[in-house]
């Protein structure tokens, strides 16, 4: 495949957007969840020809399994003259290390598993601190598993932001988060989250909560910008609509001679978050990029994909539950309040 950018030392064509701090974010970023099917080590041969390509946001997490594969890659392209400064490198703590010591340790070994001197930004990838085992089966639940409480949710925020005044972290934010829980953590947070990462694609729009975002200066991050076909059996339904397979999406796509899946990410582009889409294909991460630079969708195509909203949670989280919680639906807030358990008040 030809290349996109002809070396490190060329800047990346990708746009920045701004964060409320100053700090600036590529427009794009590449997903590096395997899915539980794809190896580390293919994972990290896509992160080496994205970066070849131009990309410089790689979305990691340290439950994603392959930090080490994927931090080689980074030190690679860091060692042919790729400048760090021009790199966005954002992991995640898993819910087993939400406690302070644990988080503050787990930012540590992802910095020094992904070779990056520091992270560009780091999340707190779900608010309940409820460990399921990789692979399990969507009906499994572990004993231990609680609802969001916002005293130790606070607790671990408290981690987030010593991480940034170590200087080991730029920007810190949360992922998987709701309006009820936003506005008890910007209540109390001292630094604001820079970023929220969230479930967005043309059937999962979240109106609502992409707006609270937008006017509390939160840059929302998009995952599964299309509609994630390839994800873990334990997050499918019946239910489920496959955004690359709804009639408009495809007629666009048509249109613009381009797959469906590009179509998805110009539409995320477009509206104002940040798309992060996996493959397993250089060819594939190609396309994503080239969809935000060029082919815009008119005002008229970004109107039929607002109304593709279906509310169509694809990534319910059932393996988060807590005993005694009743449907998926608990971990969203979906009635406007969290649901708790002993008495506990949010
Ligand atoms: N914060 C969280 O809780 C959370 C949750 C889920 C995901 N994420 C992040 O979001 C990232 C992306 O989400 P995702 O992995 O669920 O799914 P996704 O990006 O929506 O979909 C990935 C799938 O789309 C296909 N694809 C990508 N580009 C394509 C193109 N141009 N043409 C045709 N097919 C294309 C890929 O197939 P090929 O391999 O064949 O290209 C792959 O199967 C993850 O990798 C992860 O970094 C975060």
């Amino acid at each position: 495949m030809n290349g996109f950018v002809p070396s490190f030392t060329d800047a990346s064509p990708v746009p920045c957007r701004t964060l409320y701090n100053g700090s600036k974010i590529p427009a794009i970023g590449l997903g590096t969840f395997g899915s539980d099917h794809v190896s580390a080590e293919d994972v990290a041969g896509v992160v080496k020809e994205a970066l070849k390509l131009g990309y410089r946001y790689i979305d990691c997490a340290a439950c994603y399994g392959n930090e080490k594969e994927v931090g080689r890659e980074l030190k690679n392209a860091l060692d042919a003259g790729l400048p760090r400064g021009e790199l966005f490198i954002l992991s995640k703590v898993w819910n087993d290390c939400h406690a302070p010591e644990k988080l503050i340790e787990a930012c540590k070994k992802s910095i020094s598993d992904l070779q990056a001197g520091y992270l560009d930004c780091y999340l707190i990838h779900w608010p309940f601190p409820n460990y399921h085992a990789p692979h399990c089966d969507v009906n499994s639940r572990n004993p231990d598993s609680r609802p969001y409480i916002h005293e130790e949710f606070m607790a671990s925020w408290r981690a987030m932001e010593q991480l940034v005044k170590e200087g080991l972290v730029k920007n810190i934010g949360v992922s998987n988060v709701t309006i009820p829980k936003l506005e008890l953590i910007l209540r109390d947070a001292r630094i604001k989250p820079a970023v929220n990462e969230m479930e967005l694609h043309p059937t999962m729009q979240q109106g609502q909560l992409f707006q609270y975002c937008l006017d509390h200066g939160i840059q929302p991050i998009g995952y599964s910008p299309i509609g994630s076909p390839a994800r873990p059996e334990r997050d499918r339904t019946p239910e489920d609509i496959c955004d690359i397979e709804m009639p408009e999406v495809v007629a666009i796509a048509q249109a613009h001679k381009v797959h469906p899946a590009v179509v998805c990410v110009k539409w995320a582009y477009q509206r104002g978050q940040i798309p992060i889409p996996f493959t397993t294909k250089a060819s594939n991460a190609l396309s994503n990029l080239k969809a935000i630079l060029d082919d815009s969708l008119t005002a008229e195509e970004m109107d039929i994909l607002a109304s593709c909203e279906r509310n169509c949670r694809l990534i319910k989280g059932q393996v988060f539950l807590w005993k005694g919680a009743g449907s998926w639906r608990d971990l969203w807030d979906t009635d406007g309040s969290i649901p708790g358990w002993n008495g506990y008040k949010g």
